[in-house]
């Protein structure tokens, strides 16, 4: 990790520059890797700064990935403020950014995929079909690439850390998979690079999420078990608002109690848990979620 503010963060742009840096690594050192689409907030930095405590070299990879969009999500919209995010990585005394071009990453006739099986079933794998293909793909990509010691996802993502840990292991990666917890508004509301699509009004709406995931916790440690009930109080909480002016009206995209081994929905308790929740504020998605114990 570098000495911090006033730093320079050294950009790396191509693949081939990734590669000779990452052979000119001393053997010894660890090598740490946090893989982003960029627009850091504080939920991303918390992730840069366990790495940092971890590691020798913390490296940093800003890519919208195309792969992991589905034809009507917001890959065009989604934002790239890169200068913003290279000083907020100077700041944290990042060692290395990887932001490659758009059009260097895949090769025009890409056709090689990694699919992790089963626990894309359910939650997001089955409102964004093909979503976690992406991901596995870019990430075992980027693996490949960076060759970490250790890599940093959040929980905030929870099916898509369990997935990747998954392939981490069936494919024998020679890495350690590190996850961290949520960083939260104070509201509750979960960071996200999305939130800044919300009104202040579905702002306020959204912390309605937090309280509800947060209000079943209560109830399951007061002894409740039964995935339906606790499912209801998270819907009776959440605040949806009125009717929108326009096509995209809030709703809920699922609610699911899943176990944390498959994450298949569990009827009753009797296993560590997800509580999972996505939901759409006119055409913005937000997920959030909790673990059980
Ligand atoms: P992105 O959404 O930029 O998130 C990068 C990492 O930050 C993920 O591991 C995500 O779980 C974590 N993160 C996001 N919000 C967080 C929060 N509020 N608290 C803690 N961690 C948070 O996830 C992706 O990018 C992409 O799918 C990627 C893995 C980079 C593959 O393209």
């Amino acid at each position: 990790m570098g000495e911090g503010l006033g730093v320079r963060v050294l950009v790396l742009r191509s693949l081939s520059d990734l590669r000779q840096w990452r052979d000119a690594v001393p053997h010894g050192k660890s090598v740490g890797f946090v893989p982003t689409m960029g627009a850091l907030h504080a939920g991303h930095m918390k992730l840069i700064e366990e790495c940092g405590k971890d590691v020798d070299l913390t490296i940093v990879s800003i890519f919208v990935n195309p792969l992991q969009f589905g034809p009507n999500e917001d890959l065009a919209r989604y934002p790239r403020p890169f200068e913003q995010d290279q000083k907020l990585c100077e700041q944290a005394g990042v060692d290395v950014i990887f932001a490659p071009e758009s059009s260097g990453f895949y090769s025009v006739d890409h056709a090689t995929y990694c699919d992790v099986e089963g626990l894309d079933r359910y939650l997001c794998g089955a409102s964004r079909p093909g979503h976690f293909r992406g991901v596995c793909t870019v990430v075992l990509k980027l693996f490949n690439l960076v060759q970490p010691h250790r890599a940093y996802f959040g929980k905030k993502d929870i099916q898509q850390a369990l997935i990747l840990r998954k392939m981490v292991a069936d494919l024998s990666l020679n890495l350690e998979m590190v996850l961290v917890d949520t960083v939260r508004e104070p509201s509750g509301l979960a960071l996200s690079s999305r939130n800044g699509y919300l009104s202040d009004e579905d702002k306020q709406r959204a912390a309605s999420l937090y309280r509800g995931l947060s209000t079943a916790r209560s109830a399951y440690q007061n002894g409740e078990r039964n995935s339906e009930i606790l499912k209801s109080i998270i819907r009776n909480e959440m605040d949806l608002g009125s009717v929108r002016a326009d096509d995209s009206p809030n709703r809920i995209d699922y609610i699911e109690i899943v176990s944390q081994s498959k994450l298949e929905p569990i009827i009753i308790i009797d296993q560590p848990a997800v509580m999972a929740l996505a939901v759409y504020y006119g055409k913005t998605r937000l997920i959030d979620n909790i673990l059980i114990p």
